[in-house]
């Protein structure tokens, strides 16, 4: 079939400026260059994760690719075909979910909400019922389904965004940070159905601020910095580009920056970190080989009877954190 061939995104140069005017006469120009060039490919049929501190662009490429925005420059493909000059093709195959208050009817039931969206989407009224009996059960939202939105609660919300945004069984599915606002039961469910989406084939984009999530969802991630794609691979390949999946951590009441440059020294150590937390220093250790252990660091840190030392896997939060230094360095 034709829709397999291809990836599902691929983006070139993609940049988005935004230009904001305000004083006398509007003469005061401010322009942020929230997207500076972004190159990127997403296979179809899996889930590519997008990661990035705020501001660096997450949700403007999202809505460039959903057509809801246009780029000022370069290209974007999604499913074949371009954004700026294909996207009444793309509309009805694509889904799109930014969360937040906006975008529902409050005043009407989750189900009226859907029903209007169903028409908007032009599903045969033959279908249509059982279409949204169908969605409101897969995001667990048929008991409140007849209850009007504005008594919902911002998970409930959140949910009925997520019917709207499959209930026309688009291939493709843009996730702006699903799980924001949702409990950790309602979020782990919403999870599962972004899983069992993927088994029915939908290729989704996501942006996340957790870590635990990218890792347990995105087989691919990106890490977006300051409108640029600063890395772009699995979080095995992440770990090891900034430098192995061993991390040893010491703390101890303050360490002086002899000892700190003493283990940069040791062998094998790619990276320390310093992080005060309460009384206490942490000292973040990243390993690249496997010539040093705890027992290295215990004798690098003589002095220390309150010293404690752990070995852990380098987590992406680590590696996030790194890339994300690295560019503001
Ligand atoms: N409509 C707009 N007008 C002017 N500037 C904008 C507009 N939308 C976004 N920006 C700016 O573009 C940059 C990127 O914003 P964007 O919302 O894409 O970031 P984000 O990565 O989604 O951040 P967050 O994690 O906080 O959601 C920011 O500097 C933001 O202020
Ligand atoms: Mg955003």
């Amino acid at each position: 079939m034709l829709r397999n061939d291809g990836p599902a995104i691929e983006t070139h140069g993609v940049t988005r400026r935004f230009e904001s005017r305000k004083g006398f006469l509007f003469r005061d120009v401010t322009r942020t260059d929230a997207l500076q060039g972004v190159d990127l490919t997403v296979e179809r049929g899996s889930i590519f994760g997008l990661l990035g501190p705020n501001g660096a662009g997450k949700t403007t490429l999202t809505k460039i690719l959903a057509t809801l925005l246009l780029p000022t420059g370069g290209v974007a493909k999604v499913l074949g075909h371009d954004v700026t000059q294909d996207a009444a093709w793309l509309r009805p195959r694509m889904g799109l979910v930014l969360g937040g208050e906006r975008g529902l009817y409050n005043r009407v039931s989750g189900r009226e909400n859907l029903r209007y969206f169903a028409d908007l989407y032009g599903i045969p009224t033959a279908e249509r019922e059982e279409r949204i009996r169908s969605v409101l059960e897969r995001v667990d939202l048929l008991a409140a389904a007849d209850r009007r939105v504005e008594e919902y609660s911002r998970g409930m919300k959140q949910k009925l965004h997520l019917a709207r945004g499959i209930l026309h069984r688009p291939e493709i599915l843009f996730l702006d940070e699903p799980t924001i606002g949702l409990d950790p039961k309602s979020a782990r469910e919403t999870r599962k159905l972004i899983r069992s989406l993927v088994a029915d084939g939908v290729t989704i984009f996501l942006t996340t601020h957790y870590m635990f999530e990218a890792e347990e969802l995105c087989p691919q991630l990106a890490v977006l910095s300051k409108g640029r794609i600063v890395a772009r691979d699995s979080v095995d390949r992440l770990r090891q580009l900034v430098g192995g999946d061993r991390t040893l951590e010491a703390e101890a009441y303050g360490f002086d920056d002899v000892e700190v440059a003493a283990l940069r020294r040791l062998p094998g150590v790619s990276k320390v970190a310093e992080e005060e937390f309460g009384p206490a220093t942490r000292l973040t250790i990243r390993l690249r080989t496997d010539e040093i252990g705890i027992e290295e660091v215990q004798r690098a840190l003589p002095g220390h009877d309150e010293l404690s030392v752990r070995e852990r896997r380098t987590s992406l939060e680590d590696v996030y954190l790194d890339l994300v230094e690295e560019e503001a360095r």
